[in-house]
């Protein structure tokens, strides 16, 4: 497949992981096209690949992934689809559940349906999240998520997303539609909406103002450079075995408050930028991926995500990058973590 002529359909290629991954595999795999298919919500942003956009193997179709119509026409000629599309911010899913049921599940849903009557579609990869196991405890660290780990969410956000995960895989079993899902754990890299903690934290102490930190800060999460991301999902789109879940982890576990601290001494700044705020309501305490799966299957391991350098190159990013992010700053309270 890595050799051949493929034309590949990409929903949400204009928001953070979407759009390394347009990059990643338009410079991995020269022979293939890409559909990008994007509502361009709030969080997709054209800029995210501007430099791409005159390449004739990159096509941008500016659609929604609830419009059956528009989807199948998009869809005509392509042979794969990756689904990145989602409303995909926690906090937002707590202010208002709607778009999140709307896109996160009824957008799978018709997705889903197109591909099926398409009939051409030879694989199809839905991008989950870790979230959709619910959390760990943090008294117990030997204790990671597995593919069999059982579906808890608690978030409107992860209920969404495994609700997508769970229709993506009924359509395999039902229709025999050639479905592979991942579920990964929380990225980081270039081009992530300055709501989501890192490019929030960073811009805002660029800017000298303080980082909002939840509660007590020891929620744990496991950070995973978004290139080395986009590597697990181009093993699964061309290796990963059919009707399968994927876990794809960095083995980076980091406290919020261990988090906070590294950025801010990698930005030299003092612990006195540190704002305590209420806790997010029902916030997980922890989560650790075991990726053993996704290794031995596939032979995919994370090599981007050590800590602390992949975390000072993002923040080199930001740094060199403030024309990329200063408009979407403009339109985000700065405080909304
Ligand atoms: N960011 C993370 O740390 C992380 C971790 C694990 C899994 N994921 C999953 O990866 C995927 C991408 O996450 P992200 O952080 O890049 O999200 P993002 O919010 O940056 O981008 C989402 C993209 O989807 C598009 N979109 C939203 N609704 C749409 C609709 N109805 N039709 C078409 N396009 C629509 C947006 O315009 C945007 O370009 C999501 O499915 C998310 O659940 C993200």
């Amino acid at each position: 497949m890595a050799g051949s002529e493929r034309r590949i359909l990409i929903t949400g290629g204009a928001g953070f992981i979407g759009s390394n991954f347009v990059r990643f595999v338009m410079h991995e795999r020269p022979r293939w096209r890409i559909v990008n298919y994007d509502a361009l919500t709030y969080a997709g942003n054209p800029a995210n690949l501007a430099d791409v956009a005159d390449d004739p193997r990159y096509e941008f179709v500016h659609g929604d992934i609830r419009d059956r119509d528009d989807l199948v026409h998009a869809l005509s000629g392509c042979d794969s689809v990756v689904h990145f599309a989602a409303e995909s911010h926690v906090d937002r899913s707590i202010a208002d559940a709607s778009p999140f049921v709307s896109t996160n599940v009824l957008g799978t849903q018709v997705l889903l349906d197109a591909c099926r009557e398409l009939g051409t579609i030879e694989r199809f990869v839905h991008i989950g999240t870790d979230e959709v196991y619910g959390e760990l405890p943090l008294d117990r660290p030997d204790l990671k998520f597995t593919e069999q780990t059982p579906l808890k969410p608690n978030s409107p956000y992860s209920a969404s997303k495994a609700a997508g995960d769970l229709l993506a895989l009924s359509y395999h079993t039902t229709f025999g539609l050639p479905v592979v899902v991942t579920r990964c754990s929380n990225n980081f890299g270039p081009y992530q909406y300055p709501e989501k903690v890192i490019p929030l934290f960073v811009t805002n102490l660029i800017d000298g103002q303080k980082v909002p930190l939840y509660g007590d800060g020891l929620n744990v999460r496991d950070w995973l450079h978004v290139i080395d991301h986009c590597e697990a999902v181009l093993a699964v789109l061309e290796r990963g075995e059919l009707g399968e879940v994927y876990n794809i982890g960095g083995n980076n576990e980091q406290s919020n408050i261990k988090l906070t601290h590294t950025i801010l001494d990698l930005i030299g700044c003092g612990k006195d930028m540190i704002q305590p705020v209420e806790d997010r309501l029902g916030h997980d305490r922890r989560y650790a991926i075991d990726s053993t799966k996704i290794q031995s299957e596939l032979g995919w391991r994370a090599t981007r995500s050590t800590w602390p350098e992949a975390l000072a190159q993002t923040i080199d990013w930001y740094k060199s990058n403030e024309s990329w992010w200063r408009p979407l700053k403009q339109r985000t309270s700065p405080t909304v973590a």
